[in-house]
């Protein structure tokens, strides 16, 4: 029935200077439905959502919103159309309570203006028992978990009347609990005949929620269809254009010891925790937000250093009290936030690459610029950044080229021991495989490597040594013939 499809975009082309972000997508979202955008690093998703929220104008296609023609919407009538989007930054005032946050965009709808302290918690109760939200109305969003923040903004959200409601990649900051609950208020959300958008690249919570998916590669359309028509081998082919590998990494056991820690602790973090990197290993890192998982990374990189316990590295025990100190012993670090902390937004990819290794490339006063441009593209074309050179700035950058980015700067240190933090949060299936196979490769040469993460599937496919963490104590220790069932009750502490 024609009425049941809510957007349908045909065509649809934009470019950015000569890039060609979007080049042919066609799309039908219908009323109801959950919707998975799916595509690699840089294929246009978070472009197109631009598109239909009236941030970008596009160059060539047809937008069609409930039957009528709307290709030139501005950010407001795509509102007044029903339509929403939250991005990963929730676009929130810190500064507004809880009800504020929520009352305040209907303002835009409504063009009324709410002054009265009552009317504005009325409708933030009202959004908030909408979608099940128990959320402190008086509290400043500024206090608020980055759950709770994406709660406000789905609230306010759906207050304006939303008719399409779109997420792009909603769960990166968010525990495994929190996704199920987000998932909750989708489903309620669907129930209410909303159609409901999502990106994301963890594919087990992509099969999780949605009822149909459209995937996208290099800015044009490659398929669409329901979810239970793609296995997971369709799903990464149509992507990629390739097939991934869904193989176990099972090195062969090694005597050589890379990295040991004996009874770190660091008060309220994590106590006695002991493990050991072999030549070989890719050791993962496991456990719930709060289990000392992260603590333990950020010790080692000497950025709140462990109190007591003991650190050895290719045999020699080592003091890390600081990240000078870590710098000194080799050992690279890629954190988990990585806009804030790992790159210069406004620089070169090649600058931002060569940041942490730039001694290396002083001959005398002089830089060998050929050096480092030479280092720099090698990782793009070895990662696959996807960017037409070394030169534009890393803002331009998609999120998960951006990534890509911050990995290559840690390897190009030559690090002997090298930890990522949610190496892959927000990266595609095919980049993932690339930067595991790196892993990999580091790892025999004998660089130790500790991948820390709560992306199960892809621990139990990349790392062959998993260390699972609760309470800020070791938990267990398993290889990777584990059920991911079994891990995760390891990690909930389940009884078995
Ligand atoms: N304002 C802009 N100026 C120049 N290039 C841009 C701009 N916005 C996007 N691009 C380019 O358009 C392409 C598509 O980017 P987009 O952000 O839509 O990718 P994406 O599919 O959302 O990727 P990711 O999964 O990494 O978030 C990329 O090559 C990106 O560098
Ligand atoms: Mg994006």
């Amino acid at each position: 029935m024609a009425d049941e499809v809510f957007l349908k975009l045909k065509g649809i082309k934009k470019s950015f200077g000569g890039v060609h972000a979007l080049n042919g997508v066609d799309l039908e979202i219908r009323r109801g439905e959950i919707h998975c955008l799916a595509g690699e690093n840089g294929c246009g998703k978070s472009t197109l959502i631009k598109a239909i929220s009236g941030v970008h104008r596009v160059d060539e296609g047809e937008i069609w919103i409930e039957g009528k023609l709307c290709n030139k919407m501005n950010p407001i009538d795509a509102i007044n159309k029903g339509i929403q989007v939250i991005y990963q930054d929730f676009a929130v005032f810190p500064n507004l309570t809880v009800a504020e946050n929520i009352a305040l965009n209907g303002e835009v709808k409504n063009k009324t203006k709410l002054v009265n302290w009552k009317e504005i918690h009325r409708v933030a109760a009202e959004a908030m028992a909408q979608v099940g939200a128990e959320i402190d109305p008086d509290v400043k969003l500024e206090q608020l978990s980055v759950a709770n923040k994406q709660m406000v903004a789905i609230c306010r959200a759906i207050i304006n009347d939303a008719k399409f409601l779109i997420l792009d990649e909603p769960t990166t900051a968010l525990t495994a609990r929190e996704v199920e609950k987000l998932w909750t208020v989708v489903r309620a959300l669907k129930e209410k005949g909303i159609a409901v958008m999502i990106v994301n690249h963890k594919l087990d919570e992509i099969y999780q929620i949605a009822d149909r998916l459209t995937i996208l590669r290099n800015g044009a359309y490659v398929s669409s269809g329901p979810i239970h028509e793609y296995d997971q081998a369709r799903f990464t082919r149509d992507m990629t254009g390739r097939d991934i590998s869904q193989e176990k990494y099972l090195p062969k056991a090694s005597e050589e010891e890379i990295f040991r820690v004996e009874n770190l602790s660091l008060p309220g973090a994590f106590k006695d925790v002991s493990f050991s990197v072999h030549k070989g290993d890719v050791l993962g890192l496991t456990g719930l937000l709060g289990s000392g998982r992260g603590e333990i990374g950020e010790a080692l990189f000497g950025i709140e250093p462990a109190q007591s316990g003991h650190i050895y590295l290719n045999g020699q025990e080592i003091t890390i009290k600081n990240v000078a100190d870590a710098i000194h012993n080799k050992i690279g670090y890629v954190p988990e936030d990585r806009l804030t902390e790992g790159l210069f937004m406004d620089r070169s990819i090649l600058d931002n690459t060569i940041a942490t290794s730039i001694r290396k490339y002083f001959h005398g006063i002089k830089l060998d610029k050929a050096a480092m441009e030479e280092a720099t593209d090698r990782w793009i074309r070895e990662i696959g950044v996807v960017t037409p050179s070394s030169k534009p700035a890393v803002r331009t950058l998609s999120g998960g080229n951006a990534q890509k980015v911050v990995i290559s700067k840690w390897l190009n240190t030559d690090p002997k021991l090298f930890i990522l933090n949610g190496p892959t949060v927000g990266v595609d299936v095919g980049a993932k495989s690339e930067i595991h196979a790196i892993l990999r490769e580091l790892a025999q040469k004998g660089i130790g490597i500790i991948v820390i993460s709560d992306d199960l599937p892809e621990l139990l496919q990349n790392c062959n040594k998993i260390v699972v963490m609760r309470d800020g104590r070791v938990a267990a220790v398993v290889d990777n013939s584990i059920e991911q069932k079994e891990l995760s009750d390891l990690l909930m502490g389940r009884a078995e």
